[in-house]
């Protein structure tokens, strides 16, 4: 199944000049969403070590990142947007076009040497992914994969990711 078929380009969202690449109709269609998981599943599987966790960030992370953890039969960490975790938490700050945002993780979510699978929607600028790896390895996690459904090619995020090799299933310019 070509996935990229199934992904909605809305133009012009949410500013002028940006082409919006819409997930929702790969999750709408059980047998998109499972054929989504499966491919994911299949790059991991060519990972060269097996992952303990997922971990993805918070909000489009979860929707591929938690379905694949269940599959897989291995557990799932949420890296959420500030003040949404209760225990004591690591943050990462990153970089937007304008202004920082931060992403947090529970402190106890990932113990030291724990080999952990990245996971998220959209690899763009690459600041998301490339916090989530940070806040990981400030808790000792050793990053095995880093997955994203879809990846675009020309605005950095790639060469910003590149020390963690991250894979997407599908690619734009
Ligand atoms: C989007 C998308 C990725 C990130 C990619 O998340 O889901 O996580 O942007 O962009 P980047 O590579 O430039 O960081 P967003 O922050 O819009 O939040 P959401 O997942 O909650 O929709
Ligand atoms: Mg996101």
């Amino acid at each position: 199944m070509d996935l990229k078929e199934k992904v909605r380009i809305i133009e012009d969202f949410p500013f002028a000049g940006i082409s919006f690449k819409d997930i929702t109709p790969l999750l709408s269609d059980p047998d998109v969403y499972v054929e989504t998981i499966n491919q994911l599943e299949k790059v991991v599987q060519n990972l060269d070590e097996k992952p303990d966790i997922i971990v993805a960030p918070e909000s489009r992370g979860f929707f591929f990142g938690i379905p694949l953890s269940f599959k897989m039969g291995i557990g799932f960490a949420p890296a959420r947007k500030p003040g949404k975790l209760p225990c004591e938490v690591v943050s990462q700050e990153y970089t937007l076009e304008y202004g920082t945002n931060s992403i947090e993780m529970h402190k106890d979510a990932i113990s030291p040497g724990t080999k952990v699978l990245i996971v998220d929607d959209l690899i763009a600028t690459g600041g998301t992914l490339l916090a989530t790896a940070q806040l990981v390895e400030k808790m000792g996690g050793d990053i095995v994969g880093m997955i994203a459904v879809i990846e675009l090619t020309d605005i950095g995020g790639l060469e910003k990711l590149k020390k963690y090799n991250p894979t997407a299933l599908i690619s734009y310019p």
